[in-house]
């Protein structure tokens, strides 16, 4: 459904940034894929890449049958009804009220307006907004309007779902909301990938076997399990013991492994309370972690410091 082969992405005169570099993957139909890495990873390029919204310097891409090396710019439009897209800064129009904000992206297939309005209706009630369709879109709280960009991108019925740092701007209670709601989409049909660096989704993530793609510096990093489970220990060895609440002390006890807290048996991503997950807030980003004392970490679990 969606191939990369040897795809390189350079910024810069003289191409000195790179964005991405030598990377190939291939997605199936059906999947739900988290592409975590740390911000400067090549994330955003290559979601990028695959709604052609850019090029790639070299390498091909192929997006449900089209090679976008080829893609004419008039065939453009149509790739990307195929394609729905989320952003972390939702953009919304905000004088608008959600149902518009949803009919908008639905009114350039020419459908007649009530089949639009129901279309929309339909996609916002998916999202548990219902009640709020004539909600001027400005008014609404982060997690509304995050839900009514979701809606936005999957009113058309998308194969593909990319959602670049859905939770940046959501609370852990928000933020599992929103993976309840990408999960039901997937389970739909939708093919999705979420870039992310949001511990919280990269934990809900393993516990659902999405499966991982790591970029670091534009290159594909084998699983990275371990690498943020280290991330998701160096927070929770930041924050005092009792603000963990219930949840075990991974980062004092060298037998309870870190896999134990965040892989506690669980039913549902319902049940998935945000204490047990949240180790980072939403939004956790590197800068934040430079004030934590690494070496406090890696001693406490037995590995050398
Ligand atoms: N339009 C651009 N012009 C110059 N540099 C860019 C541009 N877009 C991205 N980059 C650079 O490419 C690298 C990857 O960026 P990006 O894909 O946005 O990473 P991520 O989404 O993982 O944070 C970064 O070094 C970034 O500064
Ligand atoms: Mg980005």
């Amino acid at each position: 459904m969606i191939a990369l082969e040897h795809v390189s992405r350079r910024y810069g005169r003289a191409g000195e940034i790179v964005a991405l570099d030598d990377v190939s993957l291939e997605i199936d139909e059906g999947e739900f894929v988290l592409l975590s890495g740390p911000s400067g990873a090549g994330k955003s390029t290559l979601l990028k890449l695959i709604f052609a919204a850019e090029r790639p310097e070299s390498g091909t891409i192929r997006v449900l049958g089209h090679d976008l090396a080829r893609l004419r710019g008039s065939s453009v439009p149509f790739l990307r009804r195929n394609i729905g897209v989320v952003f972390q800064n939702f953009r919304l129009l905000p004088g608008l009220s959600a149902l518009d904000n949803v009919a908008i992206a639905l009114e350039v297939r020419g459908l007649p307006r009530r089949v639009i309005r129901e279309r929309a209706a339909s996609a916002l009630g998916l999202v548990g907004l219902a009640r709020r369709l004539e909600a001027r879109a400005g008014w609404l709280s982060a997690g509304e309007q995050q839900r009514v960009a979701i809606a936005r991108a999957i009113a058309g019925e998308p194969a593909i779902l990319l959602a670049d740092e859905p939770t940046g701007n959501l609370d852990p209670r928000l933020t599992l909301d929103l993976l309840q709601i990408l999960f039901e989409v997937n389970r739909r049909g939708t093919t999705i990938i979420v870039a992310t660096h949001d511990l919280q989704v990269m934990a809900a993530g393993a516990r659902h076997g999405w499966r991982h793609l790591g970029l670091e510096t534009g290159r594909i990093v084998a699983p990275t399990r371990h690498q943020w489970l280290d991330d998701a220990e160096m927070v929770a060895a930041a924050v005092a013991p009792h603000d963990l609440g219930s949840v075990p002390p991974i980062a004092h006890d060298p037998s309870h492994s870190a896999d134990h807290a965040i892989f506690a048996d669980q039913p549902s991503l319902h049940d998935l309370m945000p204490e047990q997950l949240a180790l980072a807030p939403s939004g956790y980003d590197e800068s934040a972690a430079e004030i934590v004392p690494l070496h406090v970490v890696r001693s406490a679990n037995g590995r050398p410091s």
